[in-house]
């Protein structure tokens, strides 16, 4: 039998800011950033490595991002690296509940693609359709991630992929088994409270044989935080 060439998946990279006690906001949520210059400037730079920048539906309602390359300067390092000037954008949404009056969707120098389910109903297409390039369907109740992945590779070329959570998506690409790197910022704050998200939420594991292992690649101290860079093992 002739062999079934392996599915080309990008490379995916997460990247976090939390606190000493794992938090990435606050209860309330008001709180949408609270990482360093340093923590900032490490978020562009790995958006100048990325074909495409995504995030979850609630993280891209609560703050005002535009998940852009940013300044001009990390556009230029983004063509001298062949890469286009503007990196694509993706939003993760199952059931569509993403506001089409979202901050990122103001912004019009790349393709937004949302990805949802057949959960979403015709109305909340329509109006995704009207702000956004394309809303791909990626499953009947849940996102399929490896197919998903499989086509922004072959169908937009997205090889290198940056996602920016939050929590919930998180921890379905970690479940998918697709995460290549985790880039963690731990800030020296504390925010507590049962209900404020960590980098990991959705479902999670129950066994200690199904946690997801990591191997720690780098470990820097820049001023007052830690920046730690996470590979999962090599199969
Ligand atoms: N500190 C940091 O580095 C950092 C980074 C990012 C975000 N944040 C913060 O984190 C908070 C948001 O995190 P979050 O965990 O609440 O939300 P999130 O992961 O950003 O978004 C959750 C939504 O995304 C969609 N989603 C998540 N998992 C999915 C899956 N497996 N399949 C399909 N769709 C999925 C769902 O949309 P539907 O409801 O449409 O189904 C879900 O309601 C915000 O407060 C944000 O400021 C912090």
């Amino acid at each position: 039998m002739p062999k079934v060439p392996k599915q080309k998946l990008p490379y995916v990279m997460i990247n976090m800011a939390m606190t000493a006690d794992g938090k990435i906001t606050t209860t309330n949520r008001a709180i949408s950033s609270f990482g360093s210059r340093q923590d900032r400037a490490q978020l562009l730079a790995l958006r100048a490595k990325a074909d495409a920048v995504m995030a979850g539906a609630r993280t891209v309602d609560l703050n005002r991002v535009n998940l852009g390359p940013g300044p001009a300067r990390y556009r230029r390092l983004r063509k001298k690296r062949g890469l286009a000037e503007f990196n694509l954008r993706i939003i993760v949404s199952r059931s569509a509940t993403v506001s089409p009056d979202a901050e990122v969707f103001k912004h019009r120098f790349s393709p937004i693609i949302v990805l949802t389910t057949r959960r979403a109903g015709k109305r909340r297409l329509r109006a995704l359709r009207a702000v956004a390039e394309e809303v791909k369907v990626c499953g009947a109740k849940e996102i399929d991630f490896r197919r998903a992945l499989r086509w922004l590779y072959k169908a937009r070329g997205i090889k290198r992929l940056l996602c920016e959570g939050g929590g919930e998506l998180n921890d379905a690409l970690f479940r998918a088994g697709i995460v290549n790197e985790l880039h963690l910022t731990i800030c020296p704050l504390m925010f507590g409270g049962r209900e404020a998200p960590t980098i990991a939420e959705g479902t999670g594991v129950a066994k200690l044989a199904a946690a997801f292992p990591l191997v720690l690649k780098a470990m820097r101290g820049i001023g007052t935080e830690l920046f730690l860079v996470y590979e999962a093992p090599r199969t």
